[in-house]
């Protein structure tokens, strides 16, 4: 935990230092992939041909060691999104994507030659260099995912599911719900995005894996779309949160969801629980 919050703390700094900059890495919040999406210039299906350090866009190869991009060369395979007076491409095109490498932008790894597949997803934005080059750029703070970990629900957003781009996706930490009971963390009336409290109880993020934010006319606000995976995953989790003790106990607290004996064992579970762990 700690650790994320050495790297949280670490990204905000850079984002203060980054200043006005083209290429600045604000990703010290956490955010939806439907709010990543919608923030995105650009959302391709790529197959990743090669990659490697470059100039900028545009710039000569002067030789010089130091290298400020990583560029990668991807064939499209699917458009779910650009801007095609800036970057007009179709299912097929090849095309060079540019990653910043100051500012911890940097995004060096995704290409690798053993692998079976390279293909991804890539989000991203759309610049301009300082000599008028067009071209798509992406940074840490993108959505970027190997293709084989892009969900089905996920895959349908981007073919148009995403649609309310104009509803906020809460995010929630785990420390803020940390004295509510755990099935409490959770919240289908409004888009609460809370992915550190399911990695804390050990159950399923259903509002990454499956979650559309959709905007709900009748009750005038933005709701999670409450059918399908979605609501298979988010009523299985319920029911492990409100039955279970075990999976829904992440501190001796939350066996304040039981009363009697139950909470005694549940109580006596915790403790044993921690004496394993030690
Ligand atoms: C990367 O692949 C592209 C497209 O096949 C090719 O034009 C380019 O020369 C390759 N670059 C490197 C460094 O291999
Ligand atoms: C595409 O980019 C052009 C030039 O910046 C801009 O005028 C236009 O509004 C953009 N279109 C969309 C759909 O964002
Ligand atoms: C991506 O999918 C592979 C194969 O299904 C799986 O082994 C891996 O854990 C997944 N990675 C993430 C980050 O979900
Ligand atoms: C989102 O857009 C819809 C349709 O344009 C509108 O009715 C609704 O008020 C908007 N919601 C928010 C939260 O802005």
């Amino acid at each position: 935990m700690w650790i994320l919050a050495v790297c949280l703390f670490m990204l905000a700094q850079v984002a203060v230092e980054a200043g006005p900059a083209s290429e600045q890495c604000m990703c010290s919040q956490l955010h939806h992939p439907q709010e990543k999406f919608c923030s995105s210039d650009f959302a391709f299906r790529v197959e990743i041909l090669n990659g490697s350090d470059s100039p900028g866009p545009g710039e000569e190869d002067n030789g010089e060691y130091y290298q400020s991009y990583f560029v990668y060369a991807v064939r499209i395979v699917e458009v779910f999104k650009t801007n095609l007076t800036l970057v007009d491409v179709r299912a097929g095109d090849l095309l060079d994507i540019y990653n910043p490498q100051k500012g911890m932008c940097g995004k060096t790894n995704l290409y690798d030659r053993e692998a079976r597949s390279n293909d991804y997803l890539l989000t991203g934005y759309i610049g301009e260099s300082s000599n008028g080059i067009i071209y798509a750029g992406i940074t840490s703070c993108n959505w970027v995912r190997k293709w084989i970990n892009v969900t089905d629900v996920q895959l349908e957003g981007m073919r148009g599911s995403y649609e309310w781009c104009n509803c906020t996706v809460y995010p929630v930490s785990g420390e803020m719900h940390r004295n509510k009971p755990a099935r409490d963390r959770f919240d289908l009336e409004t888009c609460l995005y809370n992915p550190v409290a399911a990695h804390q109880l050990k159950v399923a993020d259903c509002e990454t894996s499956s979650g559309v934010c959709v905007w709900d006319g009748e009750a005038s606000k933005c709701t999670w779309r409450y059918d399908g995976q979605f609501k298979r995953c988010y009523d299985s989790r319920l029911n492990t949160l409100s039955n279970e003790g075990k999976a829904a106990i992440a501190s001796m607290k939350d066996c304040s969801l039981y009363t009697g004996k139950k909470r005694r064992l549940c109580k006596i579970k915790f403790l044993k629980a921690i004496k394993n762990s030690a």
